[in-house]
């Protein structure tokens, strides 16, 4: 067997274990009881983030679900309803919690190939004010999108044209980081034209849990009386906030690592023969011949790799996966006898 730190793990950028720096921090942490707001470091973490990307108030949450969740609670009445893409993490993977919990209705929209939403959609979409009609209320995006960048300009566009029609705006931006360094721009820019954005701290920037929520003041108010009834209020909390400081310190221009890692992988897999999607940011999808998956699942769980092998295989690199690992994993495809070479 081998140790779980010599595995290459593509799962998601997820797996990521703190490192020595983090964990100091997080040893050292000052402590409190966050639900009585006490916590100086879950404090400290909330006003550099509201500062960071330009808002009045921000709350740490356990993660990005529930972060999302409180969000579009926060916006959205019980009959409300929420314009959001058919990929969108908050439609698609949460198991429909804004319906379930929240009881708003999403009215998922057809994203085009870029993850953006077009704005002749969004437009058809708004229901006018009408008894049979449910209150639309708020339109959701996310960036990166299924590793996807979203054009700066269209998001001026859509957020502009929302707020024009009496919409709120949302960003899940699990991995907003990600687009921060790869379009090079401000954090402030990368938010801007949103009323919250939702940032993950256990994703690409490598902290164990932990998701903050960015907005108004009275917006933050209301998530955090959400946060509360879905069970999201941590006492001692600080020693996850220490991680995510520490993260956001460190572990932010390393971002540009995984994206190079993961054009080096979609190179090296191309001229192993397979038929690989240009990444963008740090997720590479390589197309895989059906019959082959669970073949090839256990050849590269035999070469010590660790994939969600599928027809459309996501590969993600992260702060856990170095040169030497990714050269592994482009031997592992190579050696592998199998069906979904090109041509
Ligand atoms: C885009 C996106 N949003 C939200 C989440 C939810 O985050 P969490 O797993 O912390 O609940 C994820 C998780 O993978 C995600 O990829």
């Amino acid at each position: 067997m081998r140790a779980i730190t010599e595995l290459a793990d593509l799962r998601s950028d997820t797996v990521t274990r703190p490192t020595a720096g983090m964990r100091a921090a997080m040893a050292e942490a000052e402590l409190g009881d966050d639900v009585y707001g006490d916590d100086p470091t879950v404090n400290r973490l909330q006003a550099t983030c509201a500062e960071t990307f330009g808002f009045e108030a921000a709350l740490f949450f356990p993660s990005g679900t529930q972060s999302n969740l409180a969000a579009l609670m926060a916006h959205c009445a019980r009959g409300d309803e929420y314009l959001v893409g058919q990929e969108a993490h908050t439609y698609k993977y949460e198991q429909g919690g804004a319906a379930v919990l929240g009881s708003i209705q999403p009215q998922p929209l057809q994203n085009d190939p870029d993850g953006a939403i077009p704005l002749d959609l969004v437009a058809a979409a708004i229901k006018p004010p009408d008894i049979h009609f449910a209150r639309t209320r708020l339109l959701a995006l996310e960036n990166t999108i299924g590793g996807r960048v979203l054009a700066p300009e269209y998001q001026r566009q859509v957020t502009r044209f929302a707020h024009a029609k009496g919409l709120a705006t949302h960003l899940d931006g699990a991995r907003i980081f990600n687009a921060i360094v790869k379009l090079n721009v401000s954090v402030q820019e990368a938010a801007s034209g949103f009323d919250s954005v939702s940032v993950c701290l256990s994703k690409g920037l490598g902290a164990p849990a932990g998701s903050i929520l960015v907005g108004s003041k009275p917006l933050i108010d209301d998530a955090r009386r959400w946060r509360k009834v879905l069970g999201g209020g941590m006492r001692q909390a600080g020693i996850l906030a220490a991680a995510g400081l520490y993260a956001l310190q460190n572990h932010v221009a390393r971002l540009a690592e995984d994206h190079d890692n993961a054009e080096y992988l979609a190179q090296g897999l191309r001229a192993a023969g397979y038929v690989v999607a240009a990444p963008q940011t740090n997720m590479v999808y390589v197309e895989i011949a059906a019959e082959d998956a669970g073949v090839l699942s256990n050849h590269l769980h035999r070469c010590g790799i660790l994939a969600t092998v599928a027809p459309r295989t996501r590969l993600v690199t992260h702060l856990d996966l170095n040169r030497s690992k990714i050269d592994a994993v482009i031997a592992a495809f190579r050696e592998f006898p199998r069906q979904s070479k090109a041509g």
